[in-house]
């Protein structure tokens, strides 16, 4: 099938790539003419695992990148909108973007076209983009428009795509709704995973997945209901973090014991310094004003938003309590993007923590394994030193911070890196290590939802001076 892709931001870039994979010819657009050129030069621009492979793989054979919107509109039989969708200043999503690709095909129709929201938008999008067609001209039986929400993870996009739990298909009309169905048959009958050269199953991968087929507000609830929920249910699990901080509980137990109910789940009850990223943060707020707008008050999305925001500050305690004054404290940050694998630093709660530890007059000496140029510019005057090499950043450190969870950060040689700090002081904000490991390799640990644990060296020390 001919689909065009407008934007190629993370999600447009991903499932162009992705349905070149599945064996239909795409034509990526996108405005920026440098990123158009970079892409067809033979580069990612984003740091996504198996974008490299399949963008080499189908880069100017079934999967082109153009600047010419008309062009690919009018080529296409399935057009599919990925541009930005950023919140406004009272939180709306701002559908600019969104309206201005629905004015370009009205204007570009020259045969019938399947119209799919695929960027996170408000409900009731699909009606305006509707109505959008129609005043600039485009006749009503000319195009069908479809809500198909993605549910990428940024980091582990495209087997996400490829290996998906699920397929929403938000559709009016069953011709349109049987040709998004064929679009994604190699994933819905698990042809595409039985290739010998398809991209590897993740582990919990459901193949053949189900296909759901909602009405178009449906699809477009359920995209914003997915997020809330999962930022809710983050936000519940720091929420019993710092009840266990406080009666002595352990929250790694905590999350082992309720998340082994299978109606509760082990997966996003992860405690930390709060969920960040250019989705979460943005369609929770959009949801509440959508929410807001048809007479529901849905006030339990303003304390999932409190109790993130929260927890940067109590771990700006955290690392008070460990250091006592701040000024002038060299810390070693390990993280910068939001989460581990990416390079996005949108909302990272990693950029806001060194905000704040900036303005509390630390030194900051920061480190990330894909993050740093992005984190650049986000530091142009040089408040941040950056540190090329991990175990450079701990040299000379009063205390190492970790903010982001990549694999490496995980599993860090820790004599080596005792050895380069001045004081063995970790102030873990993602819970990688077991308060015992750090323990016995000397390090006093302070992590989120566990006990404060003191270097046995250093609780030898003040005992012998005691
Ligand atoms: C999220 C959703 O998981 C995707 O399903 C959705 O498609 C996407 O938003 C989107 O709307 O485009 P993403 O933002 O890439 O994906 O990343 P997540 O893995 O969901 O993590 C979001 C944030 O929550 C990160 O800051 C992460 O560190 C944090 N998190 C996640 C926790 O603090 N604890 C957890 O247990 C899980």
């Amino acid at each position: 099938m001919n689909i065009a892709i407008i934007g190629s931001g993370y999600v447009g870039l991903v499932a162009a790539a992705a349905f070149a994979e599945i064996g239909h010819n795409v034509t990526c657009v996108d405005n920026d003419a440098s990123k158009v050129e970079a892409l067809n030069r033979g580069e990612t621009l984003i740091h996504e695992r198996f974008l490299p492979e399949l963008l080499a793989r189908h880069r100017g054979e079934r999967l082109v990148f153009t600047q010419n919107i008309q062009e690919a509109i009018r080529s296409s039989s399935v057009i599919f909108i990925a541009v930005g969708t950023p919140s406004s200043e009272n939180g709306e999503a701002d559908l600019s973007l969104v309206e201005n690709v629905a004015c370009a095909i009205a204007r570009n129709i020259n045969s019938h076209k399947i119209i799919v929201e695929k960027s996170t938008v408000p409900v009731c999008t699909s009606q305006w983009i509707c109505r959008v067609m129609m005043q600039n001209g485009a006749p009503g039986d000319m195009f069908d428009v479809v809500c198909n929400p993605e549910f990428l993870r940024e980091g582990t996009a495209v087997t996400d795509f490829l290996y998906p739990h699920r397929i929403v298909i938000g559709a009016d009309s069953t011709q349109a709704a049987d040709t998004l169905r064929k679009i994604y048959m190699p994933l819905a009958d698990g042809s595409y995973a039985k290739l010998s050269k398809a991209i590897p199953q993740p582990d919990n991968a459901i193949v053949p997945t189900r296909l759901i087929v909602t009405s178009a507000e449906s699809a477009e609830v359920i995209k914003h209901a997915s997020n809330a929920f999962l930022a809710m249910k983050i936000s519940f699990i720091n929420a019993v973090a710092n009840v266990c901080e406080n009666v002595g509980a352990d929250v790694e137990e905590v999350c082992r014991g309720i998340g082994s109910d299978a109606r509760i789940g082990t997966e996003f009850l992860k405690p930390g310094i709060g969920y960040g990223g250019s989705c979460f943060p943005k369609d929770l707020t959009a949801f509440r004003s959508v929410s807001c707008d048809s007479g529901y008050d849905f006030r339990l999305l303003d304390e999932v938003r409190r109790i993130n925001e929260d927890q940067r500050h109590r771990f700006l305690r955290k690392v008070r309590q460990a250091l006592w004054n701040l000024r002038g404290k060299r810390l070693a940050v390990l993280g910068l993007s939001y989460k581990g694998g990416t390079d996005d630093i949108r909302e990272s709660p990693a950029i806001a923590m060194i905000h704040l530890l900036l303005k509390e007059g630390c030194d900051i000496v920061a480190y990330d394994p894909a993050a740093m140029e992005r984190a650049k510019e986000e530091f142009p005057n040089g408040e941040v030193e950056f540190s090329a090499y991990l175990y450079d950043t701990a040299v000379n450190a009063d205390a190492v911070l970790i903010l982001t969870d990549w694999e490496e950060f995980a599993s860090l040689d820790l004599p080596r890196l005792r050895k380069a700090m001045k004081n063995p002081i970790i102030v873990d904000g993602r819970n990688l290590y077991r308060p015992e490991t750090m323990n016995n390799s000397g390090f006093t640990y302070y992590s989120i939802g566990r006990r404060q644990r003191v270097a046995r060296r250093l609780v030898q020390r003040s005992n012998t001076a005691a």
